[in-house]
């Protein structure tokens, strides 16, 4: 890798180039400054401020809660640690779905009040009007299929999604429609490794796969599952980095025996 290539900005249109020449792209997610900049450092190409934040941040049990408040004030932050990442937001639940004016409303003032580069919407079909409003506004757009957990309630599990051949039908047609709107990517969430191959193969524009296996044109990872912060959660698709849960444990326990003993702070460490 060149120098020149490590210190060019990542752009949609640099996404579009990975695709045509057949280089992966790697997506995690980030909510707050000092995160983003390691990522961003370290060269990941997309930074995702994923709806997420509600379960991993709050500690909610699905990404419905949060509003579009909070998701500006994770970006902002994100926004402030990264120098080369692109860096995409999720429109929140309830802030894009009952109609396109109010769609766009919301994807203008993450743009605005955060710096953020692009916004993801989940939905095919049932968000195209929105999603056209937000690109005829100039803003970038990455769709979402397959598993969208804003519609939890309405599939009812976390299980993989359109293993029926009406659904992956669907499915295709969405990433088509998509494209067509003039989306710049779209995740697939969840669903068969073969169908996930289909549609990379059927569209121009990258797919970023959660879940779907080595055929897509890049993967994403919530950063919580990758780095191990959160151990509860072990699905098969996720390949878990480290075990941070475990060494901040043992840190912190350290901290608190040190402080206990009188060994913390030391002579050094005081004025
Ligand atoms: O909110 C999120 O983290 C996401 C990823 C799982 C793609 O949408």
């Amino acid at each position: 890798m060149s120098t020149h290539r490590e210190l060019k900005k990542i752009t949609t249109n640099t996404l579009q180039k990975m695709k045509a020449n057949g280089e992966k792209i790697s997506m995690i997610t980030a909510y707050d400054f000092s995160f983003a900049r390691i990522f961003d450092a370290a060269g990941v190409d997309v930074i995702l401020v994923g709806d997420s934040a509600s379960n991993v941040m709050a500690g909610h049990e699905t990404t419905l809660p949060i509003t579009l408040d909070q998701i500006i004030y994770h970006a902002s932050s994100v926004i402030r640690g990264v120098n080369r990442s692109l860096v995409v937001v999720d429109l929140p639940f309830g802030s894009y779905q009952s109609n396109s004016k109010e769609a766009l409303a919301s994807a203008i003032r993450i743009m605005k009040e955060t710096g953020a580069h692009a916004v993801k919407l989940e939905g095919g079909e049932e968000v195209v009007e929105s999603a056209r409003r937000i690109l005829a506004a100039g803003v970038p757009v990455m769709g979402h299929l397959g598993l969208t957990p804003q519609s939890i309630y309405k599939f009812g599990t976390y299980t993989v999604r359109a293993r029926e051949e009406a659904e992956a039908e669907k499915l295709k047609n969405d990433a088509k429609l998509l494209e067509q709107e003039g989306c710049f990517a779209v995740v697939l969430e969840k669903i068969p490794a073969t169908l996930a191959k289909e549609v990379s193969e059927s569209v121009q524009i990258p797919t970023i796969g959660i879940g779907a296996g080595r055929y897509c044109d890049g993967q994403v990872l919530v950063m919580h599952d990758m780095l191990g912060i959160n151990t509860e959660f072990k699905p098969r698709f996720l390949r878990q980095y480290l075990n941070l849960h475990d060494e901040i444990t043992s840190a912190v326990k350290q901290y608190i025996d040190d402080v206990k003993s009188r060994d913390f702070p030391n002579e050094n460490e005081q004025y």
